[in-house]
């Protein structure tokens, strides 16, 4: 499963950079780092050699089409992250045409990912911390689209997003998706266990112990 970093902020990144193999920002994530947008995207696209998804803020499809080439000529690696919905899958279809790569983002339903899907999005992102928030089942909806991407054959790729904590990325793992995108924080954790830690410690108390 590939792991991409969800965050716009730029000294995560480059402490990850050669680990990761993707980044995904939103709008929230570009405006906490206070910077100005099109300079942070330039330079996070420069540190990391895989997809970088950047989003658009127009609601129609003219509009998103527009600021979608806009954004593609920042970097080849460039993803364009289009919301959810109708006019989201008409400019969807519109940049497939045109070979620009997209991430439908916002997605909650199986039916919102077989139309993206259909449009011919290169990627979608069911977010499943959103759900399980609201006491539903994220996961249950990863295994859905899964499922009918598997039985159709679309090359749409799924990226797990709204990861909360490790678990997402081992269920996201064990369902067999493709990629998830994963705040640094958890990414940290990825490496982590109070165990190797400790057999570490002991390891090198011996070491000492039988090196006189
Ligand atoms: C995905 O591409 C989004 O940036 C992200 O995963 C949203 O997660 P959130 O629910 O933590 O805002």
């Amino acid at each position: 499963m590939k792991i991409y970093l969800d965050t716009a902020n730029l000294d995560e990144i480059r402490e990850l950079a050669d680990l990761i193999d993707g980044v995904t920002t939103n709008p929230s994530l570009v405006a906490k780092e206070g910077r100005p947008f099109w300079d942070l995207l330039a330079e996070i696209c420069r540190l990391v050699p895989g997809p970088v998804s950047a989003e658009v803020a127009a609601l129609d499809v003219e509009g998103m089409v527009r600021q979608a080439r806009e954004l593609a000529k920042v970097a080849d690696n460039v993803v364009i992250k289009i919301p959810m919905g109708l006019a989201g899958v008409r400019a969807t279809k519109r940049l497939a045409a045109e070979g620009i790569s997209t991430n439908v983002t916002l997605v909650f339903s199986p039916t919102q990912a077989l139309l993206a899907a259909k449009a011919g999005a290169t990627y979608v992102s069911p977010f499943v911390g959103r759900i399980d928030d609201r006491a539903g089942d994220g996961m249950e909806l990863v295994a859905q689209i899964l499922e009918i991407y598997s039985n159709y054959g679309f090359a749409t790729q799924l990226i797990v997003a709204s990861v909360r904590h490790v678990r997402h990325v081992v269920e996201a793992a064990l369902l067999g998706a493709p990629i998830a995108t994963v705040p640094y924080r958890v990414v940290r954790q990825l490496f982590d266990h109070p165990l190797t830690d400790l057999g570490i410690e002991r390891f090198l108390a011996d070491w000492k112990r039988a090196a006189g």
